[in-house]
């Protein structure tokens, strides 16, 4: 194999099996936004083929170069479901869930980070570039600095960092931040994150921090500059706007409605089965709507897509049982023979049917309690061609940052989140078309390509500066 002038580290590769047991790509915006990079630079993706005790090699899926990295059975458990998923995941999204801490899943957490690591410096080419991906993988930023320091190392962190308060729990405060400190660029979601980052960082070393650089001294005396900013992630807009204008996935759309029973509006969640996407709340305001009367279950149905997601962490399954008893007893108190209020569907769907449900949705409710950012948000605003529906969107979204012309909610509120739903569900179609304006703007100007290419940019430059 030769060695790549760019490579992408991730937990997942961007893999999935196909039906003849082969491997396909899947459609994520991250894989389609480096395409074309990835061509040019003879890119490497190196990542986690997405089952336990699975030890392949490397292979190509049309013109990417793909790296497997193996992981046991119990490196699942301790490495993924537990420190990945039941400690840095709830503490990162501001403490919804308690984490756990436990250090057996923290040796293996370095374990693993350091398996990658190495994968990552063997099929990187002298001087190339190496982009790690999100919190599954803070400690691989270092452990490739010190194997490589000829690399430039970007890391981007998909998730919130928490403020300094929470941050502080962890125990492993210092060697996390230490990890992530071997990046020239860490990249976030939002100004704040970045702002916590470096907050964390002149807490716990008193690094000297300056707008958006560190210093960050290096064992023979001499520093070297890391870069904490945020770059907003998006869409593949172009795609989403392309599906929504094809006749077949209209028709589909039509035929949504039609299987619900025409109601005058349909309101729809569509999120991975987590305690940080507020499904809940969201269930909780519009069964006490139905309840008061104010929305009638002939007029309204709520499609609630909740897709299966680490169901192994305890967390997750009995938030799944909590979701399944709200929406039984919502369902059981104000349905009709004729008519459902919530049409809940724990499936995953592809990107074809999901636009055909953006388009019959009127209102799209985004209640996250906290969210690094919520792609779901714009994926909706992309596919409404026609400039209608309407976007209720939690201020504790990553996206609230960007799409301030949404109807703003804090989902805590439930009575709020009530007058929300209902503005949202009487509003204009002058007013949807005025916001809709804007906010197609923004996800039509601030796509995925755009948002690599400003990371990428930003990395070239470390490197200009360091010569
Ligand atoms: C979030 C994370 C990703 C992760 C995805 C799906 O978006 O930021 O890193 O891949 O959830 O979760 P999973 O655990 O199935 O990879």
């Amino acid at each position: 194999m030769t060695q790549a002038k760019l490579v992408v580290v991730a937990n997942r590769l961007p893999v999935g099996r196909a039906p003849d047991g082969g491997w396909q790509r899947a459609p994520g915006g991250l894989v389609t936004a480096l395409d074309p990079v990835m061509r040019q630079a003879d890119g490497a993706w190196v990542g986690w083929p997405g089952q336990p005790d699975l030890d392949v090699e490397p292979f190509d899926v049309e013109g990417t170069w793909l790296i497997p990295v193996p992981l046991s059975a119990d490196e699942v458990e301790l490495y993924y479901e537990g420190f990945s998923n039941d400690t840095i995941w709830p503490l990162y999204h501001d403490v919804i869930a308690a984490p756990r801490y436990r250090r057996p899943w923290w040796e293996a957490y370095v374990t693993v980070n350091r398996r990658f690591a190495e994968a990552a410096a063997e099929a990187a080419a002298p001087d190339a570039t190496v982009w790690v991906q999100d919190y599954q993988l803070q400690l691989v930023p270092a452990m490739l600095r010190e194997a490589r320091p000829d690399l430039t190392i970007g890391y981007f962190h998909h998730i919130p960092f928490p403020a300094y308060g929470l941050y502080s729990q962890l125990p492993w405060r210092r060697q996390v931040l230490l990890g992530l400190l071997g990046a020239d660029v860490i990249g976030f979601q939002r100004v704040a994150d970045a702002g916590n980052f470096a907050r964390a960082v002149r807490r716990l070393f008193k690094y000297d921090t300056r707008a958006t650089g560190i210093r960050v001294p290096r064992p023979d005396g001499s520093t070297h500059l890391a870069l904490a900013k945020a770059f907003p992630i998006s869409i593949d807009t172009a795609s989403y706007i392309e599906l929504a204008r094809r006749p077949d996935i209209r028709a589909r759309a039509k035929e949504i409605r039609q299987g619900l029973g025409n109601p005058s509006c349909i309101l729809l969640g569509v999120d991975r089965l987590d305690y940080t996407k507020g499904i809940e709340h969201r269930l909780k305001a519009f069964g006490e709507l139905l309840d008061e009367g104010r929305l009638k279950v002939e007029d309204v149905t709520l499609v609630q897509v909740a897709s299966p997601s680490r169901e192994r962490v305890g967390t997750y399954a009995q938030l799944r049982d909590e979701i399944e008893l709200r929406v039984g007893r919502i369902n059981g108190d104000s349905d009709t023979v004729g008519h459902t209020s919530i049409r809940y569907l724990h499936q995953s769907f592809p990107k074809e049917e999901m636009v055909a449900l953006y388009l019959a949705a009127d209102v799209m409710l985004v209640t996250a309690l906290r969210d690094g950012m919520n792609l779901v948000a714009k994926e909706y605003l992309a596919a409404r061609t026609d400039n209608r529906g309407v976007l209720v969107l939690s201020e504790f979204a990553g996206a609230h940052d960007e799409l301030g012309s949404a109807v703003i909610v804090n989902p805590h509120d439930i009575e709020g989140l009530k007058d929300a739903i209902m503005s949202a569900v009487e509003m204009s179609p002058a007013e949807q078309r005025r916001r809709m304006r804007v906010l197609r703007r923004r996800v039509r100007e601030h796509d995925v390509q755009h948002w690599s290419q400003e990371f990428l940019d930003a990395l070239a430059a470390t490197r200009e500066r360091s010569k």
